[in-house]
């Protein structure tokens, strides 16, 4: 079974941006972490990262085309104004979980709205690196792992 873990823009500098928010850790520690557990649970992690928008909407469609069992999402900025990634959740039978290493609810209004929690399966924010690894266990619960 294949968990697809999308990541968007500015993931790809994490580990260096805004430690203070994000934590030290980076994209690959994290997928490190995610793959550890994920053969613990049988489960194998797909984990990308793209700035542009149009590539997470494209990955949603892959994971329902290629029969990935879940997806994690951290949309980052997009998660706040995106209707396509919206509607692209909508779109697929594969429950999507929204990750955040912060809390948004706990920092400024413009990240109070999320258009990937309105239509996600369950979102897990405010853990850092960890928000992954209880997403990945929702997930395997969801696969029946
Ligand atoms: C984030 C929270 C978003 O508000 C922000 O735009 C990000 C990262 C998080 O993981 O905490 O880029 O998704």
């Amino acid at each position: 079974s294949r968990i697809f873990v999308l990541n968007g823009p500015n993931l790809n500098l994490l580990g260096s941006r805004e430690p203070e928010i994000y934590g030290h850790d980076t994209l690959d520690d994290i997928a490190g972490r995610l793959e550890d557990r994920g053969r613990e649970l049988g489960l194998e992690i797909d984990m990308r990262q793209s700035n542009h928008e149009g590539h997470l909407v494209d990955w949603l469609h892959e994971a329902q085309a290629t029969g990935a069992v879940a997806v994690l999402l951290n949309a980052g900025a997009f998660s706040h104004t995106s209707v396509a990634i919206h509607d692209a959740i909508k779109a697929i039978a594969v429950p999507v979980i929204e990750v955040h290493l912060s809390n948004p609810a706990a920092r400024e209004a413009f990240r109070h709205h999320s258009y990937v929690g309105m239509a996600a399966k369950g979102t897990v924010a405010g853990f850092g690196a960890d928000s992954y690894l209880v997403a990945l266990q929702a997930a395997a619960g969801l696969a029946g792992k």
